[in-house]
């Protein structure tokens, strides 16, 4: 892919100025919104819900981009659909049966997508490449922003990059925590890049576009 995605991280805007920092980040050049949703369970952090998604829905023009941090997430994947979620993404941890959930979510109307926690091997997913179409590496502990690039989990970058285009899989290859303009060289193989704290709140100020600039170059 010549021109990666940059799904900014709403976890790390001003949740009061919600609707003008989604609007700002637009106009700079995001290509899809991340929305990290936590319920104090699966990750040791609660943040926002499906009112939150549905609000967002109605004025952000770009896709939103659903990272689901929770148990069971078979239970609530239907609202999210329903609330607007383009892509939505479970964690393989959370659920008993990924294939299940993957495929309701494919039925429902969305995306889906999977994603494992830094300690759980790529091989854990690899059964369920064919149900997706988006892999999400993460690349920090899922629960919080701001935390540092853990540069040990590009080799599952590389490995999903491997088996595309060995056609084992076709789907897209996003990244999650960490992303920064410095920590963006080690990750050429990826197509869709998450960044919080860097876009919202990085060296670049609120000069979004230029934040989401350095990330592309
Ligand atoms: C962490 C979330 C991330 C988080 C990334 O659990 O999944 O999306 O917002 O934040 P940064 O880019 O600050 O690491
Ligand atoms: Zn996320």
């Amino acid at each position: 892919m010549a021109n990666k995605l940059i799904s900014p991280s709403i976890l790390s805007a001003d949740f009061a100025k919600l609707g003008e920092e989604i609007e700002s980040v637009t106009k700079a050049g995001a290509d899809w919104l991340h929305v990290d949703v936590m319920d104090g369970h699966f990750v040791n952090n609660i943040t926002i819900g499906i009112p939150v998604v549905k609000s967002l829905k109605k004025f952000c023009k770009i896709p939103l981009d659903v990272h689901l941090m929770i148990e069971k997430p078979e239970k609530y994947i239907e609202q999210f659909i329903k609330a607007g979620a383009d892509y939505l993404t479970i964690h393989v941890e959370a659920t008993q049966d990924p294939a299940a959930v993957l495929r309701k979510i494919r039925e429902l109307g969305a995306k889906p997508g999977i994603t494992l926690r830094p300690g759980t091997a790529l091989d854990k997913i690899i059964p369920f490449l064919a149900l997706v179409d988006l892999v999400l590496v993460m690349t920090v502990e899922p629960g919080f922003g701001g935390q540092s690039f853990m540069a040990d989990q590009v080799s599952k970058v590389e490995a999903l990059k491997q088996m595309r285009s060995e056609k084992k899989w076709q789907g897209l290859i996003e990244v999650d925590g960490g992303v920064n303009e410095q920590t963006v060289s080690q990750l050429k193989s990826a197509d869709v890049l998450v960044a919080g704290s860097f876009v919202f709140s990085g060296p670049h100020g609120k000069n979004y576009a230029a934040a989401i600039k350095a990330l592309r170059a």
